[in-house]
């Protein structure tokens, strides 16, 4: 079976790009094609910031934590001197991912099949017998070079050895946060939920970027929120979008409901959602101080994978906790109907194009001009 790799040339780009503006997706065919996933992930997952965890599982010298981006592995690991060092997580062997472990602290690096022995540098400490090969190139086989930030107590890991700096993809997401009422050096990690969803990982983000259907799709969190076009603010950014979703002003007279979750009880006045382009969600509620974070994942077309990593203030109860995530999870598995309906449509091939309100869906008009970019071969 060949392959033609996948690519967008500069006059199609453009064209696609003038019917974006007037309100036509990306071709249809991007949501099905093996051949765009593929080019998304060499094109796009290898060179963005990925969420992968905590900061404080790699603050000791030793600890490690590893990830699988977009079906990529990589581990990052607190070196001796003190810095964050992340490597891709296959050994220079035959392949074997390196550490199969998912964190932990070890003294080296070294693989479980034939023993290599990696520093926490990356380099190549041994071989059992390589002194009986002649000319071991025991210098040229260190682990592949990647990358990993923090902020906060959030961890990132880039594949890319040389990319560009974590603070430039998360732009104002920081002061957009402690402006929300979050001071992230103050939340403490509870639980990771993780998801399977039937869909195309841009139909997932999609659906994450407009609040369009929220008055119809998510009633509970309507009643919240207000959703009314003209509170709802949408704000779009080179890197990444946000929405700002005001509570929901109460009637005259109207007592506030006193069980389960108000979000009228706490420091946070808004919910605050960001999407980090080209996957990552975080999401704030209004409340008592929450925040949680993770990415979508492609795992082919059809399919997508994510997490999110929920961490609540010092001082939250239990209680609030658990009715705000009764709220959350109302949501997600509203929205889990809503996307996976979607693929099936697409899948079927009755359309070419789906229709975009330029004003109520102005972030996904964005997102998909910034997709259509890194797609571009002009740069390749
Ligand atoms: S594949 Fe890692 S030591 Fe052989
Ligand atoms: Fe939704």
């Amino acid at each position: 079976m060949s392959h033609t790799p996948f690519a967008v040339a500069p006059e199609e780009a453009a064209s696609i790009a003038r019917d974006l503006e007037q309100g036509r997706t990306l071709p249809l065919s991007w949501y099905t094609d093996p051949a765009v996933t593929v080019a998304e992930i060499d094109r796009i997952y290898s060179h963005t910031w990925q969420y992968i965890g905590r900061a404080a599982d790699v603050a000791a010298v030793g600890q490690f934590v590893t990830a699988d981006v977009a079906g990529r592995p990589i581990v990052v690991v607190r070196d001796r001197d003190g810095s964050l060092n992340a490597f891709h997580n296959v050994c220079r062997h035959r392949g074997a991912k390196v550490v199969l472990e998912e964190c932990g602290q070890r003294r080296t690096l070294q693989c479980h099949y034939h023993a290599w022995t990696y520093g926490l540098d990356g380099s190549l400490k041994g071989a059992p017998r390589s002194k009986s090969e002649v000319g071991f190139p025991q210098d040229d086989l260190g682990l592949r070079k990647a990358s990993a930030q923090t902020w906060g107590p959030f961890l990132f890991a880039n594949l890319d050895a040389a990319p560009e700096p974590l603070e430039t993809q998360l732009a104002d997401v920081p002061a957009l946060t402690a402006g929300a009422g979050v001071d992230v050096d103050n939340l403490k990690f509870h639980f990771r939920v993780e998801y399977d969803l039937k869909c195309n990982w841009k139909v997932a983000i999609e659906n994450y970027l407009e609040c369009y259907h929220c008055p119809n799709a998510h009633p509970g969190f309507s009643h919240v929120l207000d959703t009314d076009m003209t509170s709802y603010q949408l704000v779009l950014e080179p890197t990444l979008a946000w929405q700002n979703g005001p509570l929901r002003q109460l009637s005259q007279g109207v007592a506030p409901e006193i069980t389960g979750y108000t979000g009228r009880d706490g420091a946070v006045p808004e919910g605050r959602y960001f999407a980090v382009f080209p996957n990552m969600k975080v999401n704030i509620n209004p409340g008592l101080p929450n925040l949680s974070i993770g990415p979508i994942v492609p795992m082919g077309p059809d399919n997508s994978h994510g997490f999110l990593d929920y961490y609540f203030g010092a001082d939250v109860s239990q209680q609030w906790i658990d009715d705000m995530m009764v709220f959350d999870n109302e949501v997600g598995a509203e929205d889990t109907v809503l996307v996976e309906s979607v693929q099936s449509g697409i899948r079927s091939g009755a359309l070419e194009h789906g229709r975009i309100m330029l004003e109520s869906e102005k972030l996904i008009a964005g997102y998909q001009r910034w997709l259509l970019d890194k797609l571009n071969t002009k740069d390749a």
